[in-house]
């Protein structure tokens, strides 16, 4: 018998419990990290696997045992499930117990009909796929990406309950539905006996979508949120003060989700504003950013992105300093709205 040893280059840090909180999501029994790690952008195939690989380990030693996915991260789609996939077998996969791994199927992955939405013919030959790239047997959450308007929910609440029960994920989450879709998927899959762990929707300073009725929604069923792009894909730190740097997201040409047309002067007075009020705080714009959406009584996780170690150390401090005076409060509101 091949018996598998951890690879020597990595052993975690004996230290990584001892400053990350774990909060409980929902009423789940499952504790998550204040700070979670995304790989959306930065551990696609165009990007350095040695740069991917110091993240994952830093994070992981800092608490962070959750790492998101889906299948169409990169790029190429599918790209950082295959990076995720290698630094696992690198030696992390001998913590594959002490680490929540997600992924997820919605948007459009593969060609023809059946490579997007919200059908269980999709959903789980696409969790299929992204089990054997990310090299592992199980995920511990799969979500549906996106709401399906031409799926009946009935079907994708279905496939995640099938996903579950045939033993691909330990948990049903989903991304992006408003209140009103969330609430009905809550209840099919309630009925189902596979209850919605997670809801992972944008939440940030710029775009307070959930707060207009989505977060009661989720405390009323009992269901964690976990929220991404905290930064607003990093405009909310003190990186676009001076300009658009060559080595920003800003800056990529292999991305279209950030450019800059959407780093305007109107933006950047309220970025300069923010900034000046954190480093009034003792904190970077970055922490206080992470902070603020951390104080929200709803929010069990925020998913960070990083493209380098330092973002990852600096954004893990905020969690030394989680609280907000009123004035703060009222300040950024007049700031931001
Ligand atoms: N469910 C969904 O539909 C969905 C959609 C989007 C994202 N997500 C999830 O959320 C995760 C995070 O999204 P995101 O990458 O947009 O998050 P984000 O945290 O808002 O932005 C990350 C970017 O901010 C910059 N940054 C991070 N930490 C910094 C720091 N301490 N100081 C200065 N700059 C810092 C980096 O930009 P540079 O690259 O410019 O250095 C980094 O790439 C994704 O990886 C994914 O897992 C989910």
């Amino acid at each position: 018998m091949i018996t598998h040893e951890p690879n020597p280059i990595y052993r975690a840090a004996p230290s990584r419990y001892e400053n990350m909180p774990y909060q409980r999501c929902g009423k789940s029994g499952l504790l998550l990290p204040r700070l979670s790690l995304g790989l959306w952008q930065n551990f696609g195939a165009v990007d350095s696997l040695a740069n991917a690989r110091a993240m994952m380990h830093r994070a992981f030693d800092l608490g962070i045992t959750h790492f998101d996915l889906a299948n169409n991260y990169g790029p190429n789609y599918g790209s950082a499930e295959s990076t995720f996939g290698q630094v696992m077998a690198d030696g992390l996969n001998h913590y594959r117990d002490e680490m929540i791994i997600s992924s997820k199927a919605g948007y459009d992955m593969w060609p023809g009909p059946y490579g997007v939405g919200g059908s269980r013919k999709y959903l789980v030959a696409s969790c299929d796929q992204s089990l054997k790239r990310c090299g592992v047997e199980y995920f511990d959450i799969f979500y549906s990406h996106c709401m399906d308007p031409d799926t009946p929910l009935e079907e994708t609440m279905g496939a995640l309950d099938y996903i579950v029960r045939s033993g691909r994920a330990l948990y049903a989450g989903i991304s992006s539905y408003s209140p009103e879709q969330t609430r009905k998927a809550a209840a099919i899959l309630k009925e189902l006996g596979t209850p919605l762990l997670i809801h992972q929707p944008r939440y940030n300073l710029f775009d307070r979508w959930i707060e207009d009725g989505l977060t009661d929604v989720l405390d009323e069923e009992g269901v964690g949120a976990i929220v991404f792009s905290p930064l607003s894909q990093g405009m909310l730190t003190d990186k676009y003060l001076g300009g658009i740097p060559k080595d920003s997201r800003a800056a990529r040409a292999d991305q279209i989700y950030l450019n800059e047309n959407d780093i305007s002067e109107q933006t950047i007075e309220k970025i300069r504003a923010l900034n000046e009020l954190a480093l009034e705080r003792g904190q970077t714009l970055a922490q206080m950013a992470i902070a603020w959406v951390l104080h929200n009584t709803t929010v069990t996780s925020a998913i960070i992105g990083a493209s380098r170690v330092e973002q990852i150390e600096d954004s893990v401090s905020a969690l030394q300093n989680l609280q907000f005076s009123n004035e703060e409060i009222a300040t950024i509101d007049s700031i931001v709205k």
